[in-house]
């Protein structure tokens, strides 16, 4: 039976799972992949915590160049998080040829050509299936099982913790509270901030647009934006209009380019991608051949990721040989348009409601954003717009120079799977 040796670095909520996973699964492993699969290093400075945790003391590490070196690590896994120390180590385990797996979106995405490089001279490989949507095979799907597609399009929730925490507030519980759940669930990041204003799911949409689009796209050319400043006025609109608000990773083509942003918007109700509560993601991928797949699971949590990584550990160790992405635009990145292409809710505060309609409503047609939902309450008015793209529809509203109304608000409505 084949020997596969793994190391894991750092023993976080995502080592700990893996770490689980590995031992408690170990004769399954033999029985069913014919493989034989041993933790035989695990790098964590917290002996206490690792050895809570059943590792054995003999196999703990202080030091990377202990398990770079060691001829029985073929796999090194990587849970630290963080761009360093992980991405030293990576290299370091990538240039002494160990195959790499790594659920650490933020290094994988700010590093990946680089990374994917070093592995190419050293005949080495790197896998990042849990890097993106923790459980969800979605890395797999997107290279392994859509190759027959041009992806037009890729839409969906894939940060755990935010839409963890917007579920329990419209449950009724505070910001604070709901976040605090989220961490004790393992679902945050050791910074929140990263959750909640929306970094951990640019990293995921950096990684996720360059493999449907074949094309370089750096996490500086998504735009971003959190959950901090969501009203609940707008959450219960959006409500009453036949929406949710999620928080939402969107990439897609355009006339213009390739257009990729992470914000709150407005998703009808009835779209797998609108019901996912708690932890869960879920990511619709249109391509031009099989249409709408839907992929849904827990984003995040220890066996969920561990899941993930080791499905790695076992498609590398089975792997005959090394295969890296390609990218059309090598060297170079494709167009990337600074537009947004949405439907639009704009909610405007004003004393005069039928005037301020009136207005707007053939102004806002003339651009193609023609008005198909209206909704008002105590001074209110809210209404939803098909796609157009926001700067005519800024330019037209700016035009009309309303009185008595102030805009107050505007997120995208995204057509997510169309
Ligand atoms: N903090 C991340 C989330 C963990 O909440 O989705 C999984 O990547």
């Amino acid at each position: 039976m084949k020997k596969v040796g793994v190391a894991i670095l750092g023993l976080g909520v995502v080592g700990a799972g893996t770490y689980g996973i590995l031992t408690d699964k170990k004769q399954y492993f033999a029985n069913a992949q014919k493989l034989d699969v041993t933790v035989e290093a695990v790098l964590e400075t917290r002996k206490e915590r690792a050895l809570s945790l059943g590792v054995p003391a003999s196999i703990l590490c202080e030091n990377i160049s202990e398990i770079v070196s060691d001829p029985a690590v073929d796999i090194v896994v990587e849970c630290i998080g963080g761009e360093e120390p992980a991405l030293s180590f990576l290299k370091s385990a990538l240039k002494n040829g160990k195959t790499c797996v790594t659920s650490n979106k933020e290094v994988f995405s700010k590093h990946w050509h680089e990374l994917q490089e070093i592995a190419q001279k050293n005949d080495s490989d790197i896998y990042f299936e849990a890097s993106c949507m923790g459980g969800v095979p979605v890395v797999r799907v997107l290279c392994e099982a859509m190759q027959a597609n041009h992806i037009q399009k890729i839409a969906g929730v894939i940060n755990g913790t935010t839409n963890y925490v917007l579920t329990k507030m419209e449950e009724g519980f505070s910001f604070a509270d709901a976040l605090l759940g989220a961490q004790e669930k393992g679902y945050a990041e050791a910074n929140p901030k990263a959750d909640v204003e929306g970094y951990d799911s640019t990293y995921k949409l950096c990684i996720l647009a360059g493999l449907a689009f074949h094309t370089k796209i750096t996490v500086d050319q998504i735009s971003r934006k959190g959950i901090t400043e969501i009203d609940q006025k707008d959450v219960a609109a959006a409500k009453a209009m036949g929406y949710s608000m999620k928080l939402l990773a969107v990439a897609k083509r355009t006339a213009k380019g390739i257009e990729a942003r992470v914000e709150p918007a407005l998703v009808k109700k009835e779209h797998p991608v609108a019901a996912v509560s708690d932890c869960f993601n879920a990511l619709s991928i249109v391509g031009d051949s099989v249409g709408e797949v839907v992929l849904t699971g827990r984003g995040a949590g220890a066996a969920p990721t561990g899941s993930a990584i080791v499905s790695d550990v076992i498609f590398a160790a089975k792997k005959g040989a090394h295969s890296y992405y390609e990218f059309f635009a090598e060297g170079k990145t494709d167009k990337i348009s600074a537009e947004v292409t949405a439907g639009h809710y704009f909610r405007f505060a004003t004393s005069a409601p039928d005037a301020v309609l009136a207005k707007i409503v053939p102004a806002l047609s003339k651009c193609g954003a023609t008005v198909n939902n209206v909704w008002r309450e105590d001074g209110e008015l809210c209404v939803i717009t098909a796609e157009a793209t926001l700067s005519a529809v800024n330019k037209a509203l700016a035009k009309l120079n309303l009185k008595d109304c102030t805009l107050v608000s505007h997120y995208c409505v995204e057509a997510v799977g169309e």
